[in-house]
């Protein structure tokens, strides 16, 4: 999820200036085009390929070229006040766009379009359609109200809707990799965050309508899934039927066992949350990968709580050792909010001190961004000074630097299982692919009949701060 934030940040670009028909269906069947642009975490691209369903079935193909679109659909993140920032000025881009084709519809989706509702309509007229995160499947009720020229809005949340039944339309995808979501929504009240206001109550979607999805994907070659949540390890369906409960283990039980030669992601877990039967499971199957994204937020106990995040540094210290018990060879990310309300200089060394104690692979650090609506704007003055916020950030930055280069230089010399995703981006001899504790690989075609969506063995001869180089040693 978190990997795809800061993609997300950058809108697709590649999707500018060719049409493009996921379905496969003769263009024919489609009476109109849509354009779809996502920002934020995995959950909302997943959404995105819901909503593109929803629209073929509707008879809207998708367009790369919002110039040739009669739908212009923008899927916002409103976690940080940047990411907000960042679609009002696509919106603006859009309205210009609308100016010479007046025809045009354009909706705003997701979390920002679920936190500012109707204002987005009538105070500040820079949408037709405002649709929230639970209410697409009324889209094309809504497009036929906006092309009558009514301002067209639906932000219920729901109690229960996960589009388990849904069959997602893959969008810009490199055909090996695909995100599944299996919960909705969030129960907990991090108090900086604006999740559990955007996308309403946590709910768990069907565990067949999963396992289906899973086995639909791996047929049609994909061979990595990555099961999406807020906080995965919260799953938790019944099987009336079968008078069973399934947990998160479980549900990463019953994926693995589709197929050996699909690999199984998830993300993201909670510290308070993650259990020794989900590491244990991990353990049990090779195609279960080695990688757990952990946020900790903070490494002081004061800030924690204030953050209201149920555990506290010693408790989360260890759940790392744990991991590292069980998993000794698996890979570990986190997320870290610097200049969180009241954090004291002696708050931002107690984080730093964690940082280094844990040595992640990889780590997403943000500033804190007050967000509006939230407890922690209600209950605390945002007292840190934003060029403070930022210098912790840059100090945070420089360590995990350290950290992520000695973490790459470990695996020089060693030897790995490498799913082979795409051509490299710098060049078309070398493939690129990703090892089961998430590091990216570039190695040399040679003349081995290799394609996306193998697996390979390849030895590591370099590396850099973000990427692994080798060479093939044995074709699997
Ligand atoms: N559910 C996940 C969790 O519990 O960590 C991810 C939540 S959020 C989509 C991704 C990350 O954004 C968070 O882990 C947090 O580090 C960061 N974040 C959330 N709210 C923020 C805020 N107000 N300011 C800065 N960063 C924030
Ligand atoms: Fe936000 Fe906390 Fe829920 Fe993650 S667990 S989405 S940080 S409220
Ligand atoms: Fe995701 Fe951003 Fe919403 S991170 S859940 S799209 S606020």
């Amino acid at each position: 999820m978190e990997i795809l934030e800061l993609a997300g940040k950058i809108h697709d670009e590649c999707r500018q200036g060719e049409a493009f028909n996921p379905l496969g269906k003769d263009v024919q069947f489609f009476k109109k085009r849509f354009y779809i642009e996502s920002y934020g975490c995995a959950m909302n691209f997943a959404d995105s390929e819901v909503v593109a369903s929803i629209l073929n079935a509707e008879g809207f193909g998708a367009t790369r070229n919002p110039e040739e679109a009669d739908l212009v659909l923008i899927n916002t993140c409103s976690i940080r006040e940047k990411a907000e920032l960042t679609v009002r000025k696509r919106l603006t881009e859009f309205r210009s766009l609308k100016k010479k084709k007046p025809g045009m519809l354009i909706g705003i989706l997701g979390c920002m379009a679920e936190r500012l509702k109707a204002r987005l309509l009538e105070e500040e007229k820079l949408v037709d359609m405002v649709v929230g995160p639970d209410a697409y499947r009324s889209l094309p009720a809504l497009v036929v109200e906006a092309e009558t020229g009514q301002k067209a809005v639906n932000v219920l949340l729901s109690r229960d809707e996960t589009y388990g039944d849904i069959a997602p339309v893959r969008l810009d995808s490199n055909g090996v990799c695909a995100f599944v979501s299996i919960t909705r929504g969030c129960n907990n009240m991090c108090s900086f965050c604006v999740v559990p206001f955007t996308r309403g109550r946590e709910r768990s979607r069907d565990a067949h309508s999963i396992v289906a999805e899973v086995v639909q994907l791996f047929e049609t070659g994909y061979r990595e899934i990555t099961l999406l949540g807020q906080n995965v390890d919260s799953y938790y369906w019944i099987d009336e039927e079968l008078n069973e409960t399934i947990t998160f283990a479980k549900l990463l039980e019953k994926v693995a066992l589709v197929s050996p030669l699909l690999r199984v992601r998830f993300s993201t877990s909670h510290p308070k949350d993650i259990t020794d039967e989900v590491l244990f499971t991990i353990a049990r199957y090779e195609n279960i990968c080695n990688y757990i994204h952990l946020p900790v937020q903070s490494g002081s106990n004061r800030i924690l709580q204030l953050m209201n995040r149920t555990y506290t540094r010693e408790w989360y210290i260890a759940k790392v050792k744990r991991i590292r018990e069980i998993l000794p060879f698996c890979g570990l990310s986190t997320d870290m909010i610097t200049g969180f309300c009241t954090e004291t200089e002696e708050d931002h060394q107690a984080s730093y001190a964690l940082m280094d104690y844990c040595k992640y692979d990889l780590a997403y650090m943000y500033f804190y961004s007050e967000r509006p609506g939230t407890l922690a704007e209600k209950r605390y003055e945002d007292d840190i000074p934003e060029e403070v916020k930022k210098r912790r950030l840059q100090e945070m930055i420089a360590l995990h630097r350290i950290h992520s280069l000695e973490s790459m230089q470990r695996d020089v010399n060693k030897k790995f299982k490498v799913l082979i995703e795409a051509n490299s981006k710098k060049s078309e001899a070398h493939w690129q692919g990703r090892t089961d504790h998430n590091k990216v690989v570039i190695f040399s075609k040679e003349a081995y009949p290799l394609k996306k969506g193998d697996y390979v063995m390849v030895q590591i001869h370099s590396c850099t701060a973000g990427t692994l180089m080798g060479e093939i040693i044995i074709n699997n």
